[in-house]
């Protein structure tokens, strides 16, 4: 039975986030359609991240912000989903605002249910983790996609235990997806004309489904499908392994472009921070991708000013990033979580000045080395998945080259969203290469 009720959702945070948006949508979808505008929605959802103190921050402005949508519509419910809900739920009931729902990461197959007993009832609630749940039979309503590229979602939950880290808590234990559903959710996506899938997970990698592990679903997968490219995110360099490189060495259509996070140049600080591995381990495991696949990209996170860090673990974090040259890298402060092992046992030490002045340094460094990665790509010829036409203007398409770098490049008749498209780089800048 489908009503013509609307559903809108907003999400914060990372890629997990924004694909359990679209099961939830897709288990909502018998009652409720999706509409991008929230004044004419019945149901809002708000899907949480708990990573950074601002991002919380900003979820508790947004609930503050749309309590005006009761004035207008009183029957409209209101729900915070996601990796605040569990932390927060306390909180979240007690700002002074009303929010109908609250129902964590490990919630949502139910969730039909407890929105229809919010009409009954005040403060609905479930934060139970669950040890087995990866919606593994639930096909997402991919309802962020352009119509090129979607998301599969083949494990949850992260157990590393990284000491600055709230997503165990948050997420709960790691658990992978039966690969029948991967495939199955592939050749649909295939079928309805996807062309690029990334595979997701908190720590995609560690993908083991009894014994079937990561390295082999992606061969596999590729062996397929090899019409359609493969990504996936988000990688632990402990289980980089020489046989995943492989894997993406022996099919070109996995992206050669590899998201692995290092968060410190400095073996201290690696440590503190429990990585499990210390900058040797990752240089080593870098000099395999490098040596294997020469034509790959490497992009990183990086945490600046965590508990101790000193001036000199700083440079450390400087001097690795040139010795690797990232194309890109996502770059945070240090933000002290409660109920990580760091809130307990460390302490939030780094003054926030001197966090903002290493953080910018960070940056600074990393907008030089994307532009020398980009200015090496100059007069290199690459393969372009089409996403559509440029932000700045419908004269120029933009996609990606297998390295994920944005390729933009004049229109031209008879080229549209979906096609693959050989482009000469002419020039640059540090976000963006340029064809002709
Ligand atoms: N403070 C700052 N950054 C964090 N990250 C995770 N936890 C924190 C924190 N407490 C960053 C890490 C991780 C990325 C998703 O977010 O770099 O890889
Ligand atoms: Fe957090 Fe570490 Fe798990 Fe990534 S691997 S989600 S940083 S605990």
């Amino acid at each position: 039975m489908v009503t013509d009720k609307k559903l809108y959702i907003e999400t914060y945070g990372c890629q997990m986030n924004f694909s359990d948006s679209e099961v939830v949508a897709s288990i909502l979808a018998d009652t409720y359609s999706i509409t991008k505008d929230m004044q004419q929605a019945d149901l809002v959802l708000i899907n949480t991240c708990s990573i950074r103190e601002n991002a919380e921050i900003r979820v508790f402005n947004k609930l503050r912000e749309i309590q005006h949508l009761r004035k207008k519509n009183p029957s409209v419910k209101i729900g915070l989903i996601g990796c605040m809900a569990r932390r927060l739920k306390e909180k979240i009931f007690n700002q002074g605002f009303k929010v109908d729902l609250v129902l964590g990461p490990d919630s949502y197959r139910e969730i039909s249910k407890y929105v229809a007993a919010t009409e009954k009832e005040d403060n609905i609630i479930n934060t139970a983790l669950s040890e087995e749940e990866t919606y593994d039979n639930i096909v997402p309503l991919h309802f962020h996609s352009n119509g090129v590229s979607a998301f599969i979602s083949i494990m949850r939950g992260c157990e590393n235990f990284c000491s600055y880290c709230v997503v165990p808590y948050t997420r709960g234990k790691e658990r992978s997806r039966n690969p029948e559903t991967i495939f199955r959710e592939a050749e649909e996506l295939f079928n309805n004309g996807y062309k690029e899938i990334t595979l997701l997970g908190q720590n995609v990698n560690s993908y083991n489904w009894k014994d079937y592990q990561f390295p082999q679903l992606l061969n596999e997968l590729a062996r397929a499908k090899p019409e359609m490219r493969f990504r996936f995110a988000t990688s632990h360099p402990k289980d980089l392994s020489d046989t995943l490189i492989d894997s993406i060495k022996n099919n070109t259509n996995i992206c050669r472009s590899i998201h692995l996070p290092v968060q410190s140049g400095s073996d201290a600080i690696l440590k503190r921070m429990n990585r499990k591995y210390n900058r040797e381990w990752y240089l080593n495991r870098v000099n395999a991708i490098k040596t294997q696949i020469p034509e790959s990209s490497l992009s990183t996170d990086i945490i600046s000013g965590f508990c101790g860090e000193t001036e000199e673990d700083h440079q450390k974090t400087l001097s690795l990033m040139e010795e690797i040259g990232y194309y890109y890298a996502f770059m945070f402060k240090y933000s002290d979580r409660p109920g990580t092992y760091a809130h307990k046992k460390y302490k939030d030490d780094v003054p926030e000045e001197i966090k903002t002045r290493r953080l910018q340094e960070i940056i600074a460094l990393q907008q030089n080395l994307s532009l020398q990665s980009n200015k090496e790509d100059i007069g290199k010829s690459y393969e372009v998945l089409i996403e559509g036409f440029s932000k700045r203007s419908d004269k120029y398409l933009f996609g990606r080259n297998s390295q994920n770098k944005v390729v933009i490049f004049p229109a031209e008749k008879g080229l549209k969203k979906g096609d693959f498209v050989v482009k000469k780089v002419i020039r640059c800048t540090a976000a963006s290469l340029f064809g002709e």
